[in-house]
Formats: C-alpha cells, structure tokens, sequence
C-alpha cells in the first residue's frame, strides 16, 4: 500500500512534467524530422526540418535543384522583404499591400509574404518582376476565380506554396507591367501559371487545379526551369512545354519536372513536350486519361525513376506522339528506372541513346529508386504548416 501511494505520488508528479515535455517543439521537431527525415526529398530536407524556417524564410533559395539551379540571387542584403496585408486587387493602380504592388511595382530583389490566410481574385494576370519571390507557406493563401499568374520576360523567380485553381481567360486590356509601368496586355488563356520567355524560374510546393486551360504553360523561348514538389490535379490539360511546333526557339528549353504529384483525374500533358528537353524524375502519376507524357517537333525526353500508375479503364500507355510528316523518327523518348503499375507501358524510341541533362554541380541531384516515390512526393503540393511544429 505504501509503496503504491508513493507511486501514485511520484506520478501525479512526475507525469505531467513529462507530458508537458512530449509536446514541446523541441520534442516534436526531434521526433518528426527523425520519423520523416529519411523520406523527406532532397529540396524539402534542406530546409523543413528547421524549426526556425520562418525567421530564415531566405534559406529556401539554396534549396532548389534541376536545371533552375540554386535561387540565390534571390536573397542579399539588398533584399526587400515584403508583406502581403490586403487581398484586393487593381491592376492599373495596385495599393501598398496588395500582392501586385509587391510583384509587379516594387523592382530589385523582393520576398513576399503574406500576413494571414487570403482568397486573391485577381482582376488581370499577375506580372511578376525579376528577382522575386513569392512565399505562401504558414499560411492559406488561394488566387482563385479569375485571372492567374504570369512571367513574362523576367528571370530569377520563386513561385511557392501557393493554391492557383479556377483560372479564367482574360479579354486584351491594361496592366502593371513586370517592369512597374502599366502596359497593354493581349488576350490571355486560362492557365494558371504561364511562363512567355522567362528563365530561371523555381516553382516549388504548389496546389494547381480546375483551370480553364492549362495548369502551368513554359513558352516562346522560356528556360532553365524546376517544377517540383506540385500537385496537379483535375485537370485536362496539366503542362504544356513548348509554345507551338512553329516556334523553333524552344529547342534550347531545358527543364526539369521532380517530385510531382499528377492526379487524381488528370487527363494529358505531365507534360507535353515540344522541341527542347525535359528531364522527368521521381514524380507519381495517378493515373490518366488519354496519355500522361507526349510531345511534337523532336522534343527530348529522360523519363527517369518515375512510378506511373495506369488507370483502372482505358489507355495504359504512357506516351504519345503526335504523328508529323517530316519528324516522326526523331523522337528521343526515354525511359530509364521507371516503376509501371496497373500494366502500364511506356513506348520508347527505337535505337538513340539517353540524352544526360548535364547538369552542373549546383543542379544535380540523385534520383532516387522509383519504390521511394509515394513517400518522396507525399507532401507535394502547398503544406500546412503548424505554429507549432515543422513546416
Ligand atoms: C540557362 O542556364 C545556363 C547555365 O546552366 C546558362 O548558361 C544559360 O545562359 C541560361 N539561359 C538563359 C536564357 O538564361
Ligand atoms: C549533354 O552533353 C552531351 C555531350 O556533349 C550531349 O550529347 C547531350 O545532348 C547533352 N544533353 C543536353 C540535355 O543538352
């Protein structure tokens, strides 16, 4: 009895303490990084695990690999740091506090963040500025329901944690231009973020959906490109690469696709290739309807360590070509390490070798096993991040 009550004692004591020590960040950030550490993928291991990712927002732009390199020319001391306070938009007169008077007035070096959880209905697509960087993460921030983002002739720019769905068709009319003045835009589809001419552009940790056209288009002349981390979702046409089989300029193109999340109801272009090359690694692809990678006009592609899930009904083919008089054996298809699910198959070209992308030491990255990718690409897509944990 005694021994029992001194027991009870201890515990009535002691147990809270050690309760209370179970759930301080310290304790958790310890437990989740070892727990999901050695899944994490590369670009999310360099920076999620610090518990003090807020303070150090910055250090993201070390993080990114593929043909975008690191964004480092991205942060400095000449750095501005901005914060979105007002979801209004006026795309002629943009206010302090709006994000396009963050994205498309103020020029140099800008980090934008923003102060609480938004829905931004953009009255006109979003030009964004050289140099900057647009940070959703610890918080909810939608741009639904109209006109979406754009990059148009600019460079060094970070598109991250960001929910883009619901994107509509513009009419031709007058906009803040990347530069900080207004200028007259032409008509525009319905994408969510489209990129006409631009280079070195990361675009990290979105959620894409539901859009009247497509979901991410890189154009005219557009290169050195990273899109990892997305989800891509509901959608018919998902990612156009290349503007049209006219536009020869693409065949410098490079980009590179990792970590994705295609699907579920996805229906063609994970992506679709035109000219250029595009190396596609460790993504998971949900299923599709007509196909998920095909291309025209002698497009380059290294399907690497991809899992491919084909769906239930329907086609289990993996590519497609569309079928051109002059250049129907000049396809160079790849597949290497792939993980085929459901009967799946992938059709390669005949003869060719693989093309290496070639990357410097900035942008390389180890592909992993293919048996890995559900874990990788698990938290694709914008996170949730808590106050009190890791991001
Ligand atoms: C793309 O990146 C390479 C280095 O990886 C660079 O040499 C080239 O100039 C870049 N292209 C553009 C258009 O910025
Ligand atoms: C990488 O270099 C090799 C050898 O120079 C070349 O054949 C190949 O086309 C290059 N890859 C790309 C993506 O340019």
């Amino acid at each position: 009895m005694v021994s029992q009550g001194t027991n009870s004692i201890i515990w009535r004591f002691f147990l809270p303490i050690v309760i209370a020590s179970l759930f301080t960040p310290n304790f958790i950030y310890a437990k989740q990084s070892k727990i999901i550490g050695l899944k994490m993928n590369v670009i999310d291991r360099c920076w999620r695990p610090n518990p003090e990712w807020r303070r150090q927002r910055y250090q993201l732009a070390t993080c990114s690999v593929g043909y975008a390199g690191k964004m480092t020319n991205n942060i400095g001391d000449d750095l501005i740091h901005y914060k979105v306070i007002d979801p209004t938009d006026d795309p002629i007169n943009p206010r302090p506090g709006t994000l396009r008077y963050g994205a498309s007035v103020i020029q140099g070096k800008v980090w934008i963040k923003f102060q609480r959880d938004m829905k931004i209905r953009l009255e006109k697509p979003l030009l964004i500025s050289s140099f900057t960087t647009i940070d959703g993460r610890g918080v909810n921030v939608n741009i639904a329901d109209n006109a979406c983002l754009m990059i148009y002739k600019a460079t060094n720019i970070i598109i991250h944690g960001i929910r883009i769905h619901h994107c509509k068709a513009q009419a031709p009319g007058m906009v803040m231009g990347p530069n900080g003045k207004v200028i007259t835009l032409g008509q525009v589809d319905g994408d969510a973020i489209r990129l006409v001419t631009a280079s070195k552009i990361w675009i990290d940790h979105n959620t894409l959906y539901d859009c009247e056209d497509g979901l991410l288009d890189v154009t005219r002349g557009s290169t050195n490109v990273t899109v990892s981390n997305n989800w891509f979702r509901d959608q018919d046409k998902v990612m156009l690469l290349g503007h049209d089989d006219g536009y020869v300029r693409d065949q410098d193109m490079k980009v590179t696709v990792v970590y994705n999340h295609f699907g579920p109801n996805c229906n063609q272009r994970m992506p679709r290739i035109r000219y250029g090359y595009a190396h596609v690694a460790n993504n998971f692809y949900q299923g599709w309807l007509q196909y998920a990678i095909g291309g025209s006009t002698e497009p380059s592609l290294k399907s690497e360590a991809n899992l491919f899930i084909a769906p239930i009904a329907g086609n289990k083919e993996v590519t497609w070509r569309k079928s051109t008089h002059t250049n129907m054996n000049k396809w160079e298809f790849h597949s290497v390490r792939d993980v085929f699910e459901n009967g799946a198959s992938f059709t390669e070209t005949k003869g060719g070798h693989v093309r290496k992308p070639n990357y410097s030491i900035e942008q390389s990255f180890e592909v992993s096993d293919a048996k890995s990718v559900r874990s990788l690409t698990m938290w694709s897509g914008a996170l949730r991040c808590s106050k009190t944990s890791i991001c």
